[in-house]
C-alpha cells in the first residue's frame, strides 16, 4: 500500500533517488535501517556516512551491517549531525533524517529544534543539484511537539528557487502520525 505512513514513503522516494555509487548520509543512525537500507542502495562502489550522539547506536548499528555484509561501504561518526561539514564533502545524493528518540533506547535523548535545523541547512548545502532530504518527524509523547512546530515553520522559509519542499502529513489519522518532508536541490 503506497499511504500506509511517512517511514514507507520516505524510503519508495530514497530507493526512486539513490543510485549505485552514490554518496549518502544517514543524518540519525538510531539502530541502523535507514543506514542498511543506504548501504544497499549505493552498493561497494558508494559511501554512506551515518550519525548519532549515542555509543548504543552505533553498536547496534555496527552489527546489522556486519551481518549483512556492508560495513565497508559505512562510516559510522560519533557525532551531531550539526556537525555534517566537518565528516562529509560537497555533491551528496541523498541525507535522511529520522527525528525522535532511539526506538527501545533512552526516550530522554532525542533530537532538538536547533541542531536538527543547523543540520539541516548544512545539509542542503552539500546536496548535488537534483539531490534530496527525506525527514520523517515523530512527535507527540516523550518527542513532545516543539521540534516538530520549529521544523515545519522552518522549511516554509526555505528559498523556493533554490529548492523544493514537499510535506506528507497523514491529515485523518489519531494519535500524532510521523509526517514525511522532502527537500529537493532544484537543477540549474
Ligand atoms: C528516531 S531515531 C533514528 C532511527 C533510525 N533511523 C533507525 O533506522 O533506527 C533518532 C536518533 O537520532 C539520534 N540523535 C539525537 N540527536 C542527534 C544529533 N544531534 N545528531 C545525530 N543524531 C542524533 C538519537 O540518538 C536517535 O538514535
Amino acid at each position: 500500500m503506497l499511504l500506509s505512513n511517512s517511514l514507507a514513503i520516505s524510503h519508495e522516494i530514497i530507493k526512486r533517488i539513490v543510485k549505485q555509487g552514490d554518496t549518502v548520509v544517514d543524518a540519525t543512525m538510531g539502530n541502523g535501517n535507514d543506514t542498511l537500507l543506504l548501504a544497499e542502495l549505493v552498493g561497494e562502489k558508494g559511501k554512506v556516512y551515518s550519525f548519532d550522539i549515542q555509543e548504543a547506536a552505533l553498536i547496534n548499528t555496527e552489527k546489522k551491517l556486519k551481518e549483512a555484509g556492508v560495513s565497508n561501504i559505512v562510516e559510522l561518526i560519533r557525532d551531531g549531525h550539526q556537525n555534517i561539514k566537518e565528516y562529509v564533502p560537497e555533491g551528496i545524493r541523498a541525507v535522511m533524517f529520522n527525528l525522535g528518540y532511539l526506538p527501545k533506547g533512552d526516550h530522554s535523548i532525542g533530537t532538538k529544534a536547533d541542531t536538527t535545523i543547523e543540520a539541516l541547512e548544512k545539509s542542503m548545502e552539500l546536496l548535488m543539484d537534483g539531490g534530496i532530504i527525506m525527514m520523517v518527524i515523530y512527535y507527540g509523547g516523550d518527542s513532545g511537539f516543539e521540534e516538530k512546530e520549529a521544523v515545519l515553520e522552518y522549511v516554509k522559509t526555505i528559498d523556493c528557487k533554490k529548492y523544493s519542499v514537499l510535506m506528507c502529513d497523514f491529515t485523518n489519522q489519531i494519535n500524532c502520525p510521523p509526517i514525511a518532508v522532502c527537500i529537493e536541490k532544484v537543477r540549474k
